[in-house]
């Protein structure tokens, strides 16, 4: 049976880099966002790049542009969220329904776990 194909959304943070390994370490297809307004944030391009030695594919995205989160969730089965880093719980949440959209839009996901 073919594994599923899992995009991790805030890969590079405390919980999603973990998710990242993991889901390599099992062997599934495994991609991550990369978000634009990451810029040119060394560490983060870094880890990124690390990621896509190890095997996993890199999705260009962002949450302020619908259609890269619709793009991105139509490549695969399965997506994992473990963004943060806003300072507001709501602001968070609010981020994530963007993602809910984009996942109902893309009407293929099997699993989301946020
Ligand atoms: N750390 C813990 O011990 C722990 C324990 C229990 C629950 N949690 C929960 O798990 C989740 C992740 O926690 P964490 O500690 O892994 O968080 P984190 O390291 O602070 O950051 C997670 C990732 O969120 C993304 N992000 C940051 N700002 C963003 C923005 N404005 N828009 C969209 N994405 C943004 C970044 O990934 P990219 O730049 O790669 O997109 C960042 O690396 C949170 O909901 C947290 O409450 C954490």
């Amino acid at each position: 049976m073919s594994k599923s194909k899992i995009l991790v959304v805030g890969g590079t943070g405390y919980i999603g880099k973990r998710i990242v390994k993991a889901s390599l370490a099992q062997g599934h297809p495994t991609y991550v966002l990369m978000r634009r307004e990451i810029g040119y944030d060394i560490d983060k391009l870094q880890m990124l790049l690390s990621f896509k030695e190890q095997g996993a594919r890199l999705i260009e995205g962002s949450f302020s542009d619908h259609q890269s989160l619709v793009d991105a969730v139509k490549q695969v089965d399965v997506v994992i969220c473990t963004m943060s880093g806003v300072q507001f719980r709501s602001h968070n949440i609010l981020l994530q329904l963007k993602l809910v959209d984009a996942i109902k839009e893309a009407g293929n996901i099997k699993v989301c776990i946020m």
